[in-house]
């Protein structure tokens, strides 16, 4: 039986031939041994300028080249103590709370407002910020719900974080992945450079996911924590596969360009799809390549995802995890359609 599989977060796009000829060329050129702990010093250099260009007083020496996924496991592992919380968004990317436990802190959830982009529901956000609070995880571009936070969806946070005293761990995964408005790191917002680390990755942008290369700035404290858990667990990332983000970041971007056009007319046919059957509404997603529906029926996300494989042959992932639903399902969330993998979709 076939059955069309929506569940996969990664481009269906080749990654660009001239960031793989990059990497072949460092292979050739015997870059097969160990690189620096902290990245290769121009791919460090090169991502610092993209922040510069933001207006933070970065330099190499506030980057660290590590993998997206890594570097969140590896910001938390720094940052939080046994018994301290980090706040999450509900719902969030399935990673964020397994590390959460891994780093022995407490995840506090903390509902979305799909009305406002899947900011955080400024009541719900204040009240779960207290004295233990450590940090707060940050999604903009966000999977799974597309939204792209506003400047006063971010300030909301910013001036929180600075109150009380709490860092962001601003996962910025999808930054270069928008349709509508524009992508604004929170650490460039007022009293937020010293507190906010950021991680972002080739692996979507550049149609990288297999590379498992990405980034962390920081201030340098900071990456200096993180460059210690690196030391003593991954070493260090590939130097070739580090040859082949450099190229990404330095050569041509209409690849990319192309791609982000491609998913945006994929997101505009999956938006008048869904909206087009009774009981399911779909606000335009701003960015990413996911879409987050609400669908109108007392139906938990996981029984919905259950049928529509079975009748419809269509893979899709539950918008609710299972045992969740009923306290929920007041609130307009729905079920996650994922449509990276749509090359069935054009
Ligand atoms: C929100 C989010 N953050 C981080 C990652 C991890 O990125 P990478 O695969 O580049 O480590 C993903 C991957 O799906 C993601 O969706």
């Amino acid at each position: 039986m076939d059955v069309l599989s929506f569940t996969i977060g990664e481009p269906d796009f080749p990654t660009p031939p001239h960031v793989v000829e990059a990497a072949i060329e460092a292979l050739r050129e015997g870059k097969t041994k160990y690189a620096p702990s902290r990245g290769i010093l121009p791919l460090r250099e090169a991502i610092s300028r993209l922040y510069q260009e933001r207006g933070l007083d970065f330099t190499e020496k506030n980057i660290l080249i590590t993998t997206a996924k890594f570097a969140l496991y590896a910001a938390l592992q720094s940052l939080v103590d046994p018994g301290e919380e980090v706040i999450l968004p509900d719902p969030c990317w399935v990673s964020y709370e397994p590390m959460v436990m891994m780093a022995s802190g407490r995840a506090v959830k903390v509902r979305l407002d799909p009305l406002e982009e899947f900011s955080f529901l400024p009541e719900k956000l204040k009240e779960a910020v207290n004295s233990r609070t450590r940090i707060l995880i940050l999604n903009t571009p966000a999977n799974p719900t597309g939204g792209v936070l506003r400047r006063e969806h971010l300030k909301l946070i910013a001036d929180l974080a600075v109150d009380h005293d709490f860092y962001v761990v601003a996962d910025e995964t999808y930054e270069k992945i928008v349709y509508e408005g524009e992508h604004i790191s929170i650490a460039t917002l007022p009293g937020m450079e010293e507190r906010t680390i950021t991680v972002s990755s080739f692996s979507k942008s550049y149609s990288m996911p297999g590379w498992r290369v990405g980034w962390v700035a920081a201030p340098e404290e900071h990456i200096n924590d993180i460059l210690r858990v690196q030391q003593h667990t991954l070493t260090c990332l590939p130097p070739f596969v580090q040859a082949g983000a450099l190229a990404a970041l330095e050569g041509p971007q209409d690849y990319l360009n192309e791609m982000v056009k491609a998913f945006r007319r994929r997101r505009d046919k999956v938006v008048e799809g869904l909206n087009n059957m009774p009981g399911v509404t779909l606000r335009p997603p701003h960015g990413t390549f996911y879409a987050f529906f609400h669908y109108d029926q007392p139906v938990p996300s996981m029984d919905l995802t259950e049928t529509l494989i079975e009748k419809a042959r269509v893979a899709l992932t539950p918008g609710i995890p299972p045992g969740q639903w009923e306290d929920r399902y007041k609130a307009p969330l729905g079920g996650g359609i994922y449509y990276s993998v749509s090359n069935k979709v054009h």
